[in-house]
């Protein structure tokens, strides 16, 4: 018997356990080795009742996603067969589930006729996210057991459910109670359901639930018109959909069929392969060569914020709905006001749209506290600086941070572009100084960009990337430079979309070029969101610095000049009317730019969609591989978690540098060859893009 599944006989009742840390993936020798443990349990007359459970924290997190794709393919036993003849036994089989089942580890539990679960455990079918779809009898067993509506609900969101919820839809048939061991629970009624010579009940026998939902197309049509915005651009949402329907048209062994046939599709799909690398480059980017797993972290219990504006109030929330108290700075008792308003509208919003109780706002409120005076933050753990741009203003602030905080306290910044080490220079502690750069709504976006410093302790690094993690978010370690690793490139990106401005395209097109590439909205949609008027700042105070020999686009500017900073001025790149956020191409803008054409001397031409796409990300993946080189991203898939997190890049194409593998790197590299040569220095390959090219290697080579 394999090493990786036991089997034991406890008085008849065979108990059959994965033994695969650290999630009890169903790779090719568990499959092998359940595929025997079950034969062996099936055929022997000593074996009345059979339990399947799973060792260590978990039941079983589903098939293992690094066979996906494999060449040559993982071999048999495949687990929709496995799981058929599991159901099809006629002793009765068992599930004992605890931790989480999720993917195949949930499709094994509907293949067995019982399931029982541990308090606590969640489960769940996540292939969506994947790409997939539950490829072994979940899309088929599940509405049979839950109905329609909710199998879609599950399938399509891929979302856990919890115990208690699990047991009200019908996919578990009993939570034990209290100290009661779970396997114990299941062998004594396994042995009873023997005894009793109980019939089994076999998910994929069952009708009456997906008979609700016979003749009536519209449930589906509804339900896609229902995800259609969230699921833009995915197919795998479609194709689980797809599934769900054939589970209530076709008998189950057709349905099977279809399942099966569609998940082989999807898994040899491009977004499939993009979003198992986000799966990947997720779990990756908390490994730090330098700051092994163990290092020491110091507990953070208690937070502060300097600062309460459009960041720093976003920050504090973050803390407090941690559960972590976190005491706010700011210049006056007006400012103070002026941003719990702020802090307390954003929960009272999220309270009316029933999304968090009224209980949990007061208690969340009450983690905040206020202060006008420094000494009250002597206790801190943690304090974030979220005050405005200015590296005086900052620095003053460290040094005065540094008096009064304890020693041990670490002291981080939100800058968005200023230099780290010199803001560590105010201090006597630079190796607890660090950047922790939230995204704009601060309480919502998921990156944390942690910029390490020069001498930014490895302790200091691993606090705040656990701290990232209570918190919620996904911190990313990057490396001090203008813009860190986002930004950077989303100047690199921006820069030529401006520049097809001037030369021939218009605002409406390129956002729209972007948006059907998958990105949430287009650039000056976005900016329009955002505002305006910050950007035109920064540039104002750089014009004395900018290098004179490269070209600089006027438009942004000259935008800004006629009063127009977006969506709260009411005009921006695009207008909009009053109380609605969708923006309207209008012809005061386009007059404005083909005026800037021409007084710069710029023919207009007509720019196609493609080489919109070419020229704004292509240039994006060449700063990406400058950043690479000068080792200020860990790896490129750290890259991906930037944009996928912090800018909405589509999880479906994996993140810049992955799609860039998916064109080709050699493609890329030759197209800004070709558009160095035609539009000048900004557009330079980056080294490291020529060697993969000329290596014929990918960033997923290095
Ligand atoms: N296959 C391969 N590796 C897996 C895996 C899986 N299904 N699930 C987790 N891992 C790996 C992780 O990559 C990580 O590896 P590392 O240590 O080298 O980085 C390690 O196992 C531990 O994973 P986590 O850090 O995520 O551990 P957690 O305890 O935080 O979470 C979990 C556990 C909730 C099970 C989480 O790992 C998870 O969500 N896993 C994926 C679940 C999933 O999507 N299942 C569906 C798979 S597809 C499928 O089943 C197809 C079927 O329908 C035919
Ligand atoms: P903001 O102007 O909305 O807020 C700044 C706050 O700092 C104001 O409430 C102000 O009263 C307060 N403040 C000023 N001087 C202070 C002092 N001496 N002590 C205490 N408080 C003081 O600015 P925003 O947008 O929140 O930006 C803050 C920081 O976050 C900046 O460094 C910015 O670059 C960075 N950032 C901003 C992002 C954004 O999208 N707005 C995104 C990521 C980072």
């Amino acid at each position: 018997m394999s090493d990786l599944v036991t089997i034991s006989n406890r008085d008849g009742v065979a108990v059959i356990t994965l033994q695969n840390p650290p999630v009890n993936g169903l790779g090719f020798a568990v499959r092998s080795g359940l595929q025997a443990a079950f034969d062996s349990a099936a055929t022997d007359d000593a074996v009345r009742a059979l339990v399947i459970t799973g060792s260590g924290r978990m039941f079983c997190g589903g098939a293992d996603i690094r066979e996906f794709g494999q060449t040559p393919p993982a071999g048999t036993p495949h687990l929709p067969s496995l799981f058929d003849a599991i159901e099809a036994l006629d002793k009765p089989v068992v599930a004992a589930i605890h931790g989480v089942a999720l993917g195949g580890g949930c499709e094994l539990a509907l293949g067995c006729h019982v399931r029982l679960a541990a308090p606590g455990t969640r489960v769940g079918l996540p292939e969506v996210t994947l790409g997939i779809l539950p490829g072994a009898g979940g899309t088929q067993r599940m509405p049979r057991l839950i109905g329609v509506p909710a199998a879609l609900d599950l399938i399509v969101s891929g979302k856990m459910v919890p115990a208690s919820k699990a047991l009200t839809l019908g996919i578990i048939d009993e939570v034990v109670e209290g100290d009661v061991d779970v396997v114990e629970a299941a062998v004594a009624l396994a042995r009873q359901m023997a005894d009793e010579n109980r019939p089994v009940r076999r998910a994929s026998a069952l009708d009456d639930k997906i008979a609700e939902a016979r003749g009536k197309p519209e449930i589906f049509e509804q339900f896609k018109k229902k995800m259609a915005r969230r699921a833009r651009g995915f197919e795998a949402p479609y194709a689980c959909v797809a599934c769900i329907e054939a589970a209530v048209t076709q008998p189950f062994a057709e349905g099977l069929a279809t399942e099966r046939a569609t998940f082989q599709r999807l898994v040899a799909s491009d977004q499939s392969k993009a979003q198992r690398h986000a799966f990947f480059a997720e779990r990756q980017v908390a490994k730090i060569p330098d700051v092994p797993k163990d290092t020491p972290t110091l507990p953070i219990d208690t937070a502060a914020v300097i600062g309460c504006g459009t960041m720093g109030g976003g920050i504090a929330m973050n803390f407090a709905n941690a559960g972590i108290p976190v005491t706010v700075f700011e210049v006056s008792q007006e400012a103070i006001n002026k941003g719990l308003g702020i802090i307390t509208k954003n929960y009272a919003a999220t309270v009316s749209k029933g999304r968090l109780s009224q209980e949990a706002m007061d208690t969340r409120l009450g983690l905040i506290s206020t202060t006008v005076n420094y000494e009250d933050l002597g206790n801190a753990d943690v304090v974030i600086e979220a005050v405005f741009e200015e590296m005086g203003l900052k620095k003053k602030i460290f040094g005065t941070l540094d008096t009064v905080c304890k020693p041990d306290a670490i002291l981080a910044s939100n800058t968005s572009t200023l230099d780290v080490d010199e803001i560590a220079s105010a201090t006597s502690r630079p190796e607890k100084v660090i950047g922790t750069h939230f995204f704009s709504p601060a309480n919502v976006m998921k990156l944390m960009e942690n910029v390490r410093g020069a001498q930014s302790s490895p302790q200091t690094i691993a606090t705040i990337m656990k701290l990232s993690k209570t918190i919620g978010k996904i911190g990313v370690l990057v490396g001090v430079c203008d813009g860190f690793v986002g930004n950077r490139m989303l100047y690199a990106y921006r820069r030529q979309a401006d520049f097809l401005l001037e030369e021939g395209a218009l605002p409406q097109q390129i956002d729209k070029v972007l948006y059907d590439f998958g990105m949430p909205m287009g650039p000056y949609a976005m900016g329009d969101l955002a505002g305006l008027d910050v950007g035109w700042l920064i540039r104002k105070e750089q014009a004395a610095t900018r290098p004179k020999h490269l070209r600089y686009s006027t438009v942004a500017d000259r935008i800004c000049e006629l009063g127009r900073f977006g969506q709260k001025t009411g005009a921006g790149w695009h207008r909009y009317e009053a109380g609605n956020r969708t923006p309207i191409p209008d012809p005061e803008i386009e007059q404005l730019i083909v005026s800037i054409s021409e007084a710069q001397g710029i023919p207009r031409r007509e720019v196609t969609d493609q080489e919109i796409l070419e020229r704004c990300m292509y240039p994006l993946v060449n700063e990406g591989a400058k950043i690479l080189e000068e080792g200020l991203a860990m790896r490129p898939s750290d890259i991906d978690i930037v944009w996928i997190y912090g800018y909405g890049f589509p999880r479906y194409r994996g993140g810049p540098m992955f799609w860039a593998d998916l064109i080709g790197v050699k493609q890329i590299y030759d197209v800004m060859s070709r558009l160095h040569d035609e539009h000048g220095d900004w557009l330079e390959p980056a080294p490291l893009l020529r060697r993969l090219a000329e290596q014929g290697k990918g960033f997923g080579d290095l």
